[in-house]
């Protein structure tokens, strides 16, 4: 299922899933994680905060009428996931998930798609692919509100977005997050919705975050930390909706959240296109 090279270096997917106790990860993972918690111990914490905000807001488009969901980011499984909880509210929502690691796709295709669920290979750096996707188009009514979900996934995004295929690779002017995410907008019937949450440079100490930085730097995922301002320009086009913008755990807390952890390195927020 996954390729032999895959081992050898940390991936994100695979660090994340070290954070939140899972089983789908290498030796090189853990150890990229032992290092990352050495500097900056409440890692974890801010990564099971950064998946409480994802099921809780899942769960608040959801019960706002949403019955269908583009994940991109979407991350290794990790009970509960996202259509588990929305299927909770409505059981024939459709749910797309999009990763640009193999090793993700391969696995959430073999434990997680049936019936209106399924998972593609797709890069946020190009969402155009994705929008034209025959399968995401099969699946998803763009004409209806869509639930979009960018959780923990833009600070991967460095730079201008290049990813070398074009001949562009970061450095040069471009792309930047805030158009690649204009584009996805754009497609979206209004209603819509944007769950996102990003590791910010505004609510870390400046040692973790050169600490989290170097660590990244080393994994098959380099890291660009952003500001508040920059991570609330990604709305742009969306009403953020109550509380706004804030630390993962500080969005709308529940007394059911399986993570409740809190760690002030991710903000959170859900936007919505103004319905019509
Ligand atoms: C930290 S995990 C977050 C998983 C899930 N969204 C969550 O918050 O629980 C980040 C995921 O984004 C994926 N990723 C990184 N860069 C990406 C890109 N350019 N396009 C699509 N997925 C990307 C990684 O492979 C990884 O699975």
């Amino acid at each position: 299922m996954t390729h032999p090279s895959d081992a050898s270096q940390a991936s994100a997917a695979r660090m994340y899933d070290v954070m939140l106790g899972g089983e789908e990860n290498f030796a090189a993972d853990r150890e990229a994680v032992k290092m990352l918690v050495a500097h900056f111990p409440t890692v974890p914490d801010a990564c099971r905060a950064n998946r409480g905000f994802l099921l809780r807001s899942a769960r608040a488009m959801a019960e706002a009428g949403i019955d269908q969901f583009l994940d991109i980011g979407c991350g290794l499984p990790t009970p509960p996931n996202l259509h588990q909880v929305v299927r909770g509210v409505h059981p024939e929502a459709r749910v797309v998930y999009v990763d640009n690691d193999l090793t993700v796709v391969t696995h959430n295709q073999s434990t997680v798609d049936h019936s209106g669920v399924l998972t593609i290979h797709g890069d946020l750096r190009r969402p155009q692919e994705i929008l034209d996707h025959p399968r995401v188009r099969a699946t998803l009514d763009f004409t209806r509100p869509i639930g979009v979900f960018t959780v923990a996934v833009w600070h991967f995004i460095v730079g201008n977005g290049g990813d070398g295929r074009d001949g562009r690779d970061g450095r040069d002017g471009g792309d930047t997050a805030r158009d690649l995410m204009a584009r996805l907008r754009d497609a979206l019937a209004p209603g819509s919705y944007l769950g996102l949450t990003h590791a910010c440079s505004d609510t870390m100490p400046e040692d973790e975050a050169s600490a989290g930085l170097a660590v990244y730097g080393q994994t098959r995922n380099p890291v660009q930390l952003r500001t508040m301002r920059e991570v609330g320009e990604l709305f742009e086009g969306f009403e953020l909706l109550e509380p706004g913008l804030v630390l993962a755990a500080d969005w709308r807390p529940a007394d059911d959240d399986p993570f409740p952890e809190h760690a002030f390195e991710v903000v959170a927020g859900l936007g919505r296109i103004p319905p019509r």
